[in-house]
Parts: C-alpha cells; structure tokens; sequence
C-alpha cells in the first residue's frame, strides 16, 4: 500500500478469517507465516491474535523508521502482556510514558559499553569452564556429543548471574542456577499462551509449579538486595545490582525493593535465553558454511588464544559473522507498539488501542536491501553499513533493547573461546538439508529441534 495515498482504517486491509488456523500457522512457523501473508496480500497486513488482538504488521525499512521514529508519547507497549507473570507490573518491558522513561535512566547506564567490557573476562572463562567439562563433567574431547542449547543456555546464564548479581562462588551459583532455571521453564508455551491457565488447583496446576518457583527465585533476590544493603557501598562497581542499589531517580529517591525485584528478574528473563539461542544458530550456520568457518578460525588464530576480550569483541569478522546470523536468526522476531492516540501508519489511519508490529525477519530478508537474503554471507557486513531502519534485531526507537552492548560483547567473547578451542562436527541430521525452522522458546524463538555435535581431534 503506498503511504502518498489516502489514509484508510485497519479495516480496509485485508481480514483473515478463520482465525485459530491463521494462529496454527503462526504459532508452527511464524517466519513462513509472515512470508506469505505479505507476498499474499502487501506490507502492511493485518494480523489477529486469539488473546491479543489485531496488528498492523510491516516488514519494510519504510516502515520500521516510521514505528521507530513515531512520537514517543503516542507509544504503549501492548497490555496484557504474555510475560507479565514472569518480569513483574514494575518491568521495563510493561512500562509506559514518563515512567518508562525514568526507570530507563536508571538502567541504562549499567549497561554502558564502558561498564559492559568489566564482563570480558568472566565471559570468557564460563565459555573455558563449559568446554573443560566443569558443568556436566564430559569435557569437549573427541568424539563428545554436544547439545548446543543445553551448553548455550548454562553459559549465558552463568554469565548474566555474574553480570547481574556478581555471583561466581561455585554453592551460591548452583543454587541461583537451578532456581532460575525452575522459574523459566515452568512457565512453558501454554501458560504463556493460555492466560486461563493461570490459576490454582490445589497444588496441582503448572500455574502453581510456575508461583512456587517465582517465589523461589525471588527470595534469593530479596537475600542478596538485604546483604548488599547492608553492606558498605553496596558493590556498585562490581555488577549491574551494585549499580541499581546506587542509581537514584531525578528527585533523589532510589528504586523500591518490589521495582528492583521485578528490574532483575526482567535482566534475568530477557537475557539469557536471547543471547543462547543466537549463539546456537551462529554455531549451526558456520558449520554448514565450511568457507566462512575456515576464515573466522583464521581470523581467531592469528588474534592468538590470550587475545584480551575487549579487542576480541573487535575482530571484523567476528562481528560480521554474529551480526549475519541475528539477522537470518533474530530471536525476538516482532516488535509491537500499541498506539495511544491518533497515527497514520503505512498510510493506514490508527487511533488510540490500536497495535503497529514490525517483524524483524521480513524486514531482514527484504529483497530491495539483502541481496540473496536467505543465504548466510557476512561479507555482506563488511562491505556495507546498514542502518537501523534496515538491521533491528534489537528492535529501536526509545524502547531499544537496553541489553544490546552485553549481548553483543557476549557473543562475540563466546564464539571466539569455543572456535579456538574446539573443532566441532554437525550431527548428520543437522549437516545437510532444510534450515531447523523456528519456533517459540520461552520469551525468545530458536530452532525447533536440538542441534547437536560431535567434537574432533584439535
Ligand atoms: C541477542 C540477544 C538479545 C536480543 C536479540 C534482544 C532483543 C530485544 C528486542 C527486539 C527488544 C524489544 C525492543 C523494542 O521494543 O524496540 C528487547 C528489549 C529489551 N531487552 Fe533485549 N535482546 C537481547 C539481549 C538482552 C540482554 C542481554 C538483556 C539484559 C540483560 C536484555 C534486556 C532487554 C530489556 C530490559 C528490554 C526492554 C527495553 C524497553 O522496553 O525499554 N536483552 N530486546
């Protein structure tokens, strides 16, 4: 639809029907899903979700500079939210208006590039720790059979407990780490789809599994918040929980323990399954790209294996090769804004309550900008800068992921420590054929099946 012509209502795209197999189809492949509906029927297209609503959906750079650079005070994040349960009212994620732009100043900060780059070092002896076997005690000799997820997930989480709350001593981790780990994953898809699901049956419900393990992690939280209160200073230049103890709002006053409660758990939620999936399909696409694998190894080896982490995270390649796979693999794939007034979006007319949505996967495969877009080519990163309208994994506009620069630096750190370490081989049912297609895992997507390897001799 061109945006020179007359405005017009949601209601003259077109309306899909039969909505719960509409939702089938999303929910079983949401990438092919949004593929054809745009082939089918233009950018933008309407979309219903059975819980949620209507979306005005765009894939194009045109339309994600108009999302992103819509005026702040006309942005919501869409209410009731799915994750709501898991972050808290008080998160970031939920957060709107001045308040939003508040708890932002506070937390933005802690993950500076500068105060980021004191991580380098943890990173990278949890990427040694993991391959000398110290987790599940098999290390990556010849002829281990790795589960990329599984080493993916305890990597990114050891490393954003080490981030957030500074935790490294081996008791305390392990107990954070199965508590944790209890709070993501008994909140499954259908709790998360299924809002009346959420309820109790005298113990016996996954609601109740999901509470008990929420109230779990939470007086973990509360322990730790005591204990660095009551200590001097607080660590603020230990971790990002340090910092948020020290942070002040613009009136003087500091975070609540309910806001910084919600605040660790929403670091905890957002930052881990996000960056593990990433690093499952970066590990899968180079080995199936045998070309590309031989020049990052290159590029690692003559960097040398002491390399600080800092110029590590430097390496062109590197980046050209984590950049390309958040681009073909972007494990939040829609970014939503709900409007709270009046908003011509793609030349369609949106008033308060209504939802705009950008999905990041056609807008990274847009032909007009990504020559060959399906295939995995990171030189492409490396002979041209793309802008935010065309590359958004981390979505944009005030609302950004304020987690990026960790993400990014983590990575890169965890890439390079297990490339130059390991020669790893691709399962056989992974080696060939079709792509693993996508699917939901947690607040995040990544493939559906578990990739796995085999490690070889150096
Ligand atoms: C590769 C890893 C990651 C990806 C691809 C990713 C992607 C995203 C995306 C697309 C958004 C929505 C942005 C928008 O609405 O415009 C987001 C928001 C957010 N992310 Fe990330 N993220 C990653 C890692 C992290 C990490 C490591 C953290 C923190 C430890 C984090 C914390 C957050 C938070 C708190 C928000 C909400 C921001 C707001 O609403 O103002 N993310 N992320």
């Amino acid at each position: 639809m061109s945006t020179t012509a007359q405005p017009v209502g949601p209601e003259a795209l077109h309306q899909p029907r039969l909505v719960p197999l509409h939702a089938l189809a999303a929910g079983a492949d949401l990438e092919r899903y949004f593929r054809w509906r745009s082939d089918r029927h233009g950018d933008p297209f309407l979309v219903r979700f059975p819980s949620f609503g209507s979306v005005v959906f765009t894939g194009t750079p045109a339309g994600a500079r108009e999302m992103f650079r819509a005026p702040v005070e006309l942005l919501a994040p869409p209410l009731p939210n799915p994750i709501e349960p898991m972050v808290g009212p008080a998160s970031l994620i939920l957060a709107r208006g001045e308040r939003h732009r508040q708890e932002r100043a506070v937390l933005a900060p802690a993950f500076h590039r500068n105060r980021i780059s004191a991580y380098g070092t943890v990173i990278r002896d949890t990427a040694r720790d993991e391959l000398a076997g110290e987790r599940t005690g098999r290390a990556w000799r010849a002829g281990t059979r790795i589960d990329a997820r599984d080493a993916a997930r305890a990597m990114t989480l050891r490393v954003i407990l080490a981030a957030v709350f500074g935790i490294v001593e081996p008791e305390l981790l392990a107990e954070y780490t199965s508590a944790t780990t209890e709070f993501l994953t008994s909140f499954g898809t259908p709790l998360f789809a299924i809002p009346a699901l959420r309820r109790n049956m005298f113990g016996l419900s996954g609601w109740e599994r999901f509470t008990a393990a929420r109230d779990r992690l939470d007086g973990l939280i509360d322990t730790e918040i005591v204990r660095r209160r009551a200590a001097e200073g607080a660590g603020a230049d230990q971790d990002l929980l340090g910092m948020l103890l020290q942070a002040r709002y613009e009136d003087g006053s500091a975070m609540t323990d309910t806001d910084l409660r919600e605040h660790l758990r929403t670091l905890l939620v957002a930052g881990h399954e996000t960056t593990a999936t990433v690093l499952v399909w970066a590990l899968y696409r180079l080995h199936r790209a045998p070309e590309t694998l031989a020049r990052l190894r290159a590029e690692l080896a003559a960097a040398g294996p002491d390399l600080d982490p800092i110029e590590v995270a430097k390496l062109p390649y590197l980046d050209a090769v984590c950049q390309e796979t958040l681009r073909l693999h972007p494990p939040v794939p829609i970014v939503l804004r709900r409007l709270t007034g009046d908003f011509v979006f793609r030349g369609t007319s949106m008033v308060a309550g209504d939802t705009m949505g950008l999905s990041v996967q056609l807008l990274h495969s847009d032909p007009e900008v990504w020559s060959e877009p399906q295939r995995f080519h990171p030189e492409r990163f490396l002979e041209h800068r793309y802008g935010p309208f065309e590359f958004a994994p981390f979505g944009g506009g005030h609302r950004r992921c304020v987690g990026a620069s960790l993400a990014d630096f983590e990575l890169r750190i965890v890439l390079a420590t297990v490339l130059g370490a390991v020669r790893l081989r691709l399962s056989p049912r992974f080696a060939r054929g079709r792509v693993p297609w996508t699917a939901p895992h947690n607040i995040a997507t990544g493939p559906h099946a578990a990739i796995t390897f085999e490690a070889l001799e150096p």
